[in-house]
C-alpha cells in the first residue's frame, strides 16, 4: 500500500503504524543512501541555532530532526501516526513527540522559531486550508 492524496488520512496513520519498526531501514535502502545526503541539504537549508525551537511536521520517528538537536535546537516532532512517534519516543528521548495531524496543529501561532517537514506533504490532504487550530 502507498500513501498518497487519494488516501484517508486515517488510512495514512494506519499504514505508517504498521511500517514503523523497519521504516528507517526500509528509506535508507530505498533510496541506497541518498536519504543522508537529502537530510543534510535540509539541515543546511533551516541551519538550525542553538535554543530555537524547530518543529519538524509529518516527523514520524523523528530521524528528520535529529540534526536540529545536535545544532542545540529544540525539536518538536509532531506526527499523527501513534506507531510511528512510539518508535521514535522509544529512540530518541532528546526529541519532544507530539500526536498531531498537520492541518489541526496543536501549537499557538509563532510558537516555534522554524517549521520543516520531510517526506510529509504529499501525504497531507487538504494542505492549503486554513489550520483549524483552535490555539491562538
Ligand atoms: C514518509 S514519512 C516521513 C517521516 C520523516 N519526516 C522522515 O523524513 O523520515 C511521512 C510521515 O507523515 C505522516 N503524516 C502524513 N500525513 C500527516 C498529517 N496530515 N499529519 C501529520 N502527520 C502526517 C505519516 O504518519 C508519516 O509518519
Amino acid at each position: 500500500m502507498r500513501a498518497g492524496l487519494d488516501k484517508e488520512p486515517a488510512d495514512v496513520a494506519r499504514m505508517f503504524d504498521a511500517v514503523a519498526a523497519r521504516y528507517d531501514l526500509t528509506n535508507d535502502v530505498m533510496t541506497g543512501g541518498l536519504v543522508r545526503r537529502w537530510r543534510r541539504v535540509v539541515e543546511d537549508a533551516v541551519a538550525a541555532r542553538p535554543g530555537e525551537v524547530v518543529l519538524d511536521i509529518a516527523a514520524g520517528t523523528g530521524t528528520s530532526g535529529l540534526a536540529f538537536v545536535e545544532a542545540g535546537a529544540h525539536v518538536v516532532s509532531a506526527d499523527f501516526s501513534l506507531g510511528m512517534i512510539r518508535e521514535g519516543a522509544e529512540r530518541y528521548s532528546e526529541l519532544d513527540f507530539v500526536a498531531a495531524d498537520a492541518t489541526r496543529l496543536p501549537l499557538a501561532d509563532a510558537s516555534v522559531d522554524v517549521v520543516t517537514m520531510s517526506y510529509g506533504l504529499r501525504n497531507v490532504r487538504d494542505y492549503e486550508e486554513p489550520s483549524r487550530s483552535s490555539a491562538a
